[in-house]
């Protein structure tokens, strides 16, 4: 068994589609082994995303992720992060595929309903960021 880390945006969460996407998660065969429901500060933000700093987008991508809540899930499945990817779809909304979490929830390319981690490492750095060492035990 692997894990791997999704985080619902805070469009998602205002939109009240947490339930709905967690139903698509678990269907797809996900465990949710831990969960935290929080507001990321800017800094924390910056280095969550530090793979994109610099690029056209990243202040605005810092500003919506920090504008409101936001759900933290640590999830358990075998290959986590590859069939997490495949179930969240394609990073704009308007080419995931059918079924997936961004087609059905997603607006637009920022506010695309999740983020998911998309290697071993950026799970443990984003896990890390978002949880903190508390469930160092989850990721380890
Ligand atoms: P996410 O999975 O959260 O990882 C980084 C985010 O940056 C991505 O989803 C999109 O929401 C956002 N993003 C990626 N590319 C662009 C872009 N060209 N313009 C605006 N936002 C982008």
């Amino acid at each position: 068994m692997a894990r791997t880390f999704l985080m619902v945006k805070p469009s998602a969460v205002d939109a009240g589609q947490v339930g709905g996407i967690i139903a698509v998660v678990e269907e797809a065969g996900f465990r949710i082994l831990g969960a935290a429901s929080r507001r990321l500060t800017s800094a924390e933000a910056e280095v969550f995303y530090d793979v994109h700093r610099g690029k056209e987008f990243f202040e605005s991508l810092v500003a919506y992720v920090t504008s409101g809540l936001t759900l933290g899930l640590m999830l358990e499945a075998a290959d986590a992060v590859a069939l997490l990817r495949q179930t969240v779809g394609a990073t704009d909304p308007a080419d995931a595929a059918p079924g997936t979490v961004r087609a059905l929830f997603g607006e637009t390319l920022q506010r695309n309903a999740v983020h998911a981690s998309d290697s071993p490492e950026r799970v443990e750095h984003e896990s890390i960021v978002y949880f903190g060492d508390c469930p160092r035990t989850l990721i380890s």
